[in-house]
C-alpha cells in the first residue's frame, strides 16, 4: 500500500516537473521571437542565404501554440507553410530532412508520397489529394525574409 502511494507520489512529480520544464522553454521560445519579430513576423533568414530550391525549418510561437514551419524558395518566391501532412499530423520531412522531390518540382511528404504543389501547398497526390499545406504569411523586408503567424482561427494547431 505504501509502495503505490509513493510511486503515485513519484509519477505525480515527474509530471509536474515535465509540465514546468515544457511551461519554461515556452516562455523562452516566445521571449526570442519577440526578439527576433519585426512588423508582425520573426526574421527567418536573409534572402541571399536562400537560393531557389532552398528551405528553411523554423518555429514561431502563435498564441499558445508552438508551431513548426518551414520555408522554400521556391524559383525564385518565398512560401512558408505549417511542417504538417494533411494526410495525417506528421511532419512532411519525418525524419530526413527532404521537402523537395528529387527534381525540385513538388514538395513531398516522406511518410506516404503524397505531393504538393509549391506554390500553393496543394496536395495533388496522394491520401490527402485537394487539401492544402497551412500556409503561413511570408513579407521579405530590408533583405530578409519574414514569417508570420496564421491569422483567424488556429485551433487546428492544437490538434
Ligand atoms: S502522412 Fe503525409 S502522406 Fe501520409
Amino acid at each position: 500500500m505504501a509502495l503505490t502511494i509513493y510511486l503515485s507520489l513519484f509519477f505525480l512529480f515527474l509530471y509536474l516537473l515535465g509540465l514546468s520544464i515544457r511551461r519554461v522553454l515556452f516562455l523562452r521560445d516566445k521571449a526570442r521571437m519577440e526578439q527576433e519579430s519585426r512588423g508582425g513576423g520573426r526574421v527567418i533568414a536573409r534572402v541571399e542565404e536562400m537560393g531557389p530550391g532552398s528551405v528553411k525549418k523554423f518555429w514561431l510561437i502563435c498564441q499558445k501554440n508552438r508551431v513548426d514551419a518551414f520555408l522554400i524558395n521556391y524559383q525564385g518566391t518565398f512560401h512558408a507553410y505549417v511542417n504538417r501532412c494533411r494526410h495525417m499530423t506528421t511532419p512532411l520531412d519525418f525524419v530526413r530532412y527532404q521537402f523537395f522531390t528529387e527534381n525540385g518540382s513538388h514538395l513531398v511528404c516522406l511518410t506516404h508520397g503524397a505531393l504538393y504543389e509549391p506554390a500553393s501547398g496543394l496536395c495533388l497526390e496522394g491520401p490527402c489529394k485537394g487539401l492544402s499545406l497551412y500556409p503561413l504569411p511570408v513579407k521579405v523586408d530590408q533583405g530578409e525574409v519574414l514569417v508570420g503567424c496564421p491569422s483567424g482561427d488556429i485551433s487546428f494547431l492544437a490538434d
